[in-house]
């Protein structure tokens, strides 16, 4: 990947024809250095926010060693480039072949399972295997939440019980899990999910050995500022210490947003401008398709070509645009509004920042529109989860990313009752 101090430099440096993504590998290094450290148990990048190569290898080459997938394919993928790293099955429903392939060929001893029906077809699959690690998937309140994941998986109170009672007996080791809904807002949402897994577990009268409190780590957006990222771990911490699980049970996390949000921009050409409508060369079907249909509210700026535009990169008098994809879909359409320079024109850029989550993996080819390239730039134009805080740090440490400044990797936690 060409590398460009900024995205600005790119777009006065040269034409740029298709969508461009930006990466920066700086921000996934520093967020899975913040969760290594800070995390107080086993940190599981969930694949599936963004299973770009690049990501992978940074990733990895940065501590990441346990990933959460959810298909074969992304179970290949992690294997040919994180070839040391521990895998979690933890997709509720899998294929009889996807769990057989798994499990024989590479290897993988973890899965989830929210019914008896899965369960019995992960059993049967590996021929009652001995060396399973079965995790119950709860349904738990998404309330907390921003994007709730709660209409779909995730065994109802009034069954968990019994089938983490009935998991135990085929699991050489037994986990709970649940999901607080992706870009959770409020802390105690994984304590109060943590009480209600942990009266399930008293109720079923079983031990066990892992509590797995999923992803819905947060990262920031316009007008969506989380509490900061300790608070998450404080409140998951003291409710791991209230649990009733063995004193050895281990936590795991599960994060895919919170690492890779702040990974990924994309620079998008304005083909037209119609009125407040701007046509670009990217939209629903490509990297935003959140944008499109959950109105989520990415951060924009506008990149001029020319130096002599007016103000440079932004600036001058602001208007309302309303934002088009390039394929024929009316869904194809961002409604904003987001305001920009007011005299945007055609050939303009449009920065749309942390789209570094389920944005290029939701990407499709829909109309021929699937070109895209790939540079890495060294800005951080948008607030981070993970980055000093300005005063807080001193003036050397304030223009440099601070792995240094993240607290020491606490002890597990052994403790329970
Ligand atoms: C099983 C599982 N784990 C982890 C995640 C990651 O969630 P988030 O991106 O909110 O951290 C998801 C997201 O859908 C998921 O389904």
């Amino acid at each position: 990947m060409h590398t460009y101090h900024t995205p600005l430099d790119l777009v006065r440096s040269r034409h740029v024809e298709s969508p461009v993504v930006c990466a920066r590998p700086d921000r996934v290094a520093q967020a899975s250095h913040w969760f290594q450290e800070n995390f107080p148990g086993e940190v599981l990048y969930a694949v599936k926010a963004n299973p770009s190569p690049w990501i992978l290898d940074v990733l990895y080459a940065n501590g990441t060693r346990f990933f959460d997938v959810a298909s074969i394919p992304e179970i290949q993928l992690v294997r040919e480039r994180c070839p040391e790293a521990r895998m979690a099955f933890l997709h509720p429903v899998k294929s009889r072949e996807s769990i057989r392939r798994a499990y024989y060929e590479f290897g993988v001893r973890i899965f989830a399972l929210d019914c008896e029906a899965e369960m019995a077809k992960i059993v049967e699959e590996t021929n009652h295997a001995d060396d399973l690690i079965l995790i119950v998937r709860l349904a738990v309140s998404n309330d907390g939440a921003m994007f709730s994941l709660a209409g779909k998986f995730g065994v109802p109170a009034y069954e968990a019980s019994d089938l983490i009672r009935k998991a135990r007996a085929h699991a050489w080791e037994l986990g709970v899990s649940f999901h607080v809904g992706s870009q959770c807002m409020q802390p105690s949402a994984y304590r109060s999910a943590m009480m209600e897994a942990s009266r399930l577990i008293a109720q079923a009268g079983v031990t066990v050995d892992i509590v797995d409190v999923g992803g819905g780590f947060p990262s920031i957006y316009p007008g969506m500022t989380p509490p900061p990222m300790d608070d998450y771990i404080s409140s998951i911490e003291d409710a791991f210490e209230e649990m009733m699980v063995l004193e050895n049970a281990d936590l795991w996390c599960e994060p895919g947003r919170a690492l890779v949000a702040e990974a990924e921009s994309v620079l998008t050409r304005v083909e037209l401008v119609k009125g407040d409508a701007l046509y670009l060369n990217d939209g629903a079907y490509g990297r935003l398709f959140d944008a499109a249909h959950a109105k989520w509210p990415f951060p924009v700026r506008l990149h001029r070509r020319k130096a002599d535009g007016p103000a440079g990169e932004t600036g001058g008098e602001t208007a309302s645009f309303r934002l088009y994809g390039p394929t024929c879909d009316s869904m194809d359409a961002i409604p904003g509004p987001f305001d920009l320079p007011a005299d945007i024109a055609e050939g303009d850029i449009i920065e749309i920042g942390m789209l570094g989550a389920y944005g290029t993996a939701l990407a499709t080819n829909f109309n021929g529109f699937g070109a895209i390239e790939y540079v890495t730039v060294e800005d951080m134009p948008w607030p981070s989860m993970f980055e000093v805080q300005p005063d807080k740090a001193d003036d050397s440490e304030a223009t440099v990313i601070s792995f240094a400044r993240a607290r020491r990797r606490r002890p597990k936690l052994r403790r329970r009752a």
